[in-house]
């Protein structure tokens, strides 16, 4: 089941994201020119700030095209609290990324939006490697949990855990929006490549299910276990023995690639 998975366990936060970085930063020395798919959120801040100090030694981001999961809705992209502010702040400045895409906060018509999105998507090019954090419910982009797996891209009610996970980014959580617009999971899964950063305590018992467990609506980022390429970089915490368990750690000692902090085969 773990074959197609590439596991970086790092000792910590900082090290997570520089390995994070270095890989994303890998890929673009290759193709430099190709798509990236690119999350928010606090897990890959940290990466994006590795990526600025690989661009100060000589990085170059210039010549790719990115494109967002995910964009609250309705927001406005002023908004401190929009995923097109933070982009602007701590990617696309620092890194100096100008061919940029997200799903527009302030459409009209959501629905429409959200076909017009997945064209574009489509119309750009296979994407070459996509970074994704993980929910503490299992989502990856908005696609939340749910009894069928949310393939195309769409405009949805945010869940309960996700209003109160990202309460914590606004005053309270009557502030966070109700709904976004997020990439459907048959976008995700036709990168080229996966990218998933877990940090955190908090998401152990998640990873693991996401990794080693059924795959299931229920945590959406199961499907991943059918991608052919996925490198997850998670710090200790998040990649913890007893969220895994015996069960898992048996399947993962034969059949993933797994890493310590010092790069040796676990
Ligand atoms: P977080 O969010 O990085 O802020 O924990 C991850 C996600 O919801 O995808």
């Amino acid at each position: 089941m773990l074959r197609n998975i590439t596991l970086y366990a790092e000792a910590d936060y900082t090290a997570m994201s520089v390995r994070a970085a270095a890989i994303f930063a890998e890929a673009v020395k290759e193709k430099p020119t190709a798509v990236y798919g690119f999350a928010t959120g606090s897990t890959p801040e940290g990466m994006y700030r590795e990526l600025a100090k690989l661009r100060e030694n000589g990085a170059d981001f210039s010549d790719i095209t990115t494109f967002n999961l995910d964009e609250y809705h309705p927001i406005k992209p002023s908004d401190p609290q929009s995923y097109a502010y933070y982009m602007k702040e701590r990617v696309f400045g620092p890194l100096g990324i100008t061919k940029t895409n997200l799903p527009d906060g302030t459409a009209a018509d959501p629905a429409a939006e959200c076909v017009a999105y997945e064209r574009k998507l489509a119309s750009a090019g296979e994407v070459a490697m996509q970074i994704l954090g993980i929910g503490n419910n299992g989502h990856i982009g908005f696609n939340e949990p749910s009894d069928t797996f949310a393939c195309q891209a769409s405009h949805v009610p945010l869940a309960q855990a996700t209003i109160e996970a990202n309460a914590r980014f606004f005053e309270d959580a009557s502030q966070v929006p109700r709904h976004a617009l997020t990439m459907g999971l048959h976008a995700i899964m036709m990168a080229k490549r996966i990218l998933l950063l877990a940090s955190g305590e908090g998401k152990a018992q998640i990873l693991a299910q996401a990794l080693t467990g059924p795959i299931t609506p229920r945590v959406p980022a199961s499907i991943l276990q059918l991608h052919p390429c996925v490198t997850v970089v998670a710090d200790k915490t998040a990649f913890s023995a007893a969220a895994f368990g015996a069960m898992a750690f048996g399947a993962m000692a034969f059949s993933a690639t797994a890493f310590n902090a010092a790069g040796a085969p676990l």
